[in-house]
């Protein structure tokens, strides 16, 4: 069987307006994402997700989309969007772009006809309401000026569309001939276990955004992926699509990639596992017995950045940790998906003033929770304020940037073999080189407390989550390290690859 291109790639995560802006709105934009095409290219990243950059109002940074088919003047042009994918495929990367299909901006035609009066069915409007709460907070339920409630299980300017009207659906595979028309590798699918509420649309006790309920996960949602499967297998060029599916459960999950589903679904029981070796086995075990084509993320655009997330009271511990798990979710069989700036280990943004939050989670819950702003700070290419290089001449970004970003900035790290920039580089090159050369599957080593062993053929990967160093495994070489080692010794916090053949030597990195 040829390996399809996706079953190991690493894809990287562009949250548009937070990359690079190049208008010098203070946003970023696509025309920014182009310009740093070749920096991507060099890091090692073999596609791009684009976050959505549809016309918008912008209640939850563009996932409220008015227009499914067009650019929002902040982002650029259809022309704009077009030269990048041009541009990315020149380079050898692929594009994957965002896909709302659980919910529409308040502003698009059709919710304005449904408040009109006209087509309601095309969303799930109701004279009363259940208890179903908003995912942001507040409840689900906002009611028009006749009297009806309209569903939104986010924001208010979300309203959810009611996937049982054929209209919808085929509305959405018409979205996605349109992008794939345009030559687009593939979709990330937007809160791809919704878009189906449970009929009579019963009271529920625990909505939770993870489980399988009346409100998430329910069955009619596979016929969609089916359908969309058999559009993507239309197409030449191996179109995939990765879906962001949140369950607990790891068979649940596993229904979202049968063959004639989606291809990918994201795995975030790795990205919700505490520091601990017990806890990443069985994640990995999980996973690896469960789904054909395993993915891997550590980080995104709505989860806390994984440096601060493994912290201590250290940053350089958070630091140390986030490294060593690149390393161990690198040498997994499947694909990585990278958040942008988990490069450079930029942190959390933890002290946002409240009138610089921007996210609807800080609002709706009426300040009780931070929201996801603290990782959606625009990215420090270079040393200087205002924007670190964000934005061109003295435009402030968007969302404030603290002043430890200098430090982090790629100007920074750029050719300084310490940083983290120059080991993710060095750790996707050997990646690429190794790809050909182990097999798809994972075997475990005996390993000593706190110590996580596995092998793959030839390489050997040891990741330390303990509190003393432990002994190295056997090997020939030692390929790449995530921290220092200590002559034989594994130290805390450290992972490391290894070669147990002269393999080592096809491994150039
Ligand atoms: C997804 C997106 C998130 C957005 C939500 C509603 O979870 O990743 O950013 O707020 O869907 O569209």
């Amino acid at each position: 069987m040829d390996i399809p291109w996706w079953r190991d790639a690493i894809v990287y995560e562009i949250y548009v307006r937070s990359f690079a802006d190049a208008s010098g709105d203070g946003v970023g934009d696509l025309a920014g994402v182009r310009e740093r095409l070749p920096y991507l290219r060099r890091l090692g990243v073999d596609a791009i997700w684009l976050t959505p950059f549809y016309p918008s109002p912008m209640a939850d940074g563009g996932y409220d989309v008015a227009d499914y088919r067009g650019v929002d003047p902040l982002f650029g042009t259809l022309a704009d969007f077009e030269s990048l994918v041009a541009q990315a495929h020149e380079l050898g990367l692929r594009v994957l772009v965002d896909v709302v299909p659980n919910h529409s901006s308040s502003e698009h035609p059709w919710f304005q006809a449904a408040l009109r009066g006209e087509r309601r069915d095309r969303y799930i409007f109701r004279d009363t309401t259940n208890n179903w709460q908003s995912t942001f907070g507040g409840p689900a339920w906002t009611q028009v000026a006749d009297g009806q409630y309209y569903l939104h299980l986010f924001a208010p300017g979300q309203p959810d569309f009611n996937w049982r009207d054929p209209e919808v659906h085929a509305e959405f595979l018409d979205v996605l001939r349109f992008w794939l028309d345009r030559g687009v590798d593939g979709f990330r699918i937007d809160v791809a276990m919704g878009l189906y509420k449970a009929e009579g649309l019963p009271d529920v006790g625990d909505q939770s955004f993870k489980s399988v309920s009346p409100v998430w996960g329910q069955p009619e949602v596979h016929n969609v992926y089916r359908d969309w499967r058999r559009l993507l297998n239309s197409y030449p060029g191996e179109r995939m699509a990765v879906g962001e599916v949140w369950t607990d459960s790891s068979e649940d999950l596993a229904l979202y990639v049968r063959p004639d589903e989606l291809h990918q679904s994201f795995n975030f029981a790795w990205l919700q596992a505490p520091w601990s070796p017990t806890a990443f086995k069985k994640v990995i075990d999980d996973t690896l017995a469960s789904v054909p084509f395993a993915t891997w993320v550590l980080s995104n655009h709505d989860v806390v950045r994984h440096r601060t997330r493994y912290g201590t009271a250290d940053p350089g511990t958070g630091l140390a940790r986030a490294r060593a798990a690149l390393l161990t979710m690198l040498a997994l069989p499947g694909s990585a998906y990278l958040y942008q700036g988990e490069e450079l280990g930029l942190p959390e943004v933890t002290d946002l003033s409240d009138e610089a939050r921007q996210d609807p989670v800080f609002f709706q819950s009426k300040g009780e929770l931070p929201g996801r702003d603290g990782c959606r700070v625009p990215i420090p290419w270079t040393v200087d304020p205002p924007s670190h290089g964000f934005s061109p001449g003295g435009v402030e970004p968007w969302l404030p940037q603290p002043a430890t970003f200098a430090e982090l900035s790629v100007e920074k790290q750029e050719g300084d073999a310490g940083s983290t920039l120059e080991f993710y580089r060095r750790a996707l090159a050997c990646r690429r080189d190794l790809v050909g050369l182990i097999p798809y599957t994972l075997e475990w080593l005996d390993s000593p407390e706190g110590a996580l062993f596995f092998s793959r053929g030839p390489l050997t990967c040891a990741i330390n989550c303990g509190l003393r160093p432990v002994h190295l495994p056997e090997h020939d070489t030692v390929l790449l390290s995530s921290g220092p080692l200590k002559g034989d010794l594994l130290p805390p916090d450290t992972a490391v690859w290894l070669m147990t053949s002269q393999d080592a030597r096809r491994v150039k990195g």
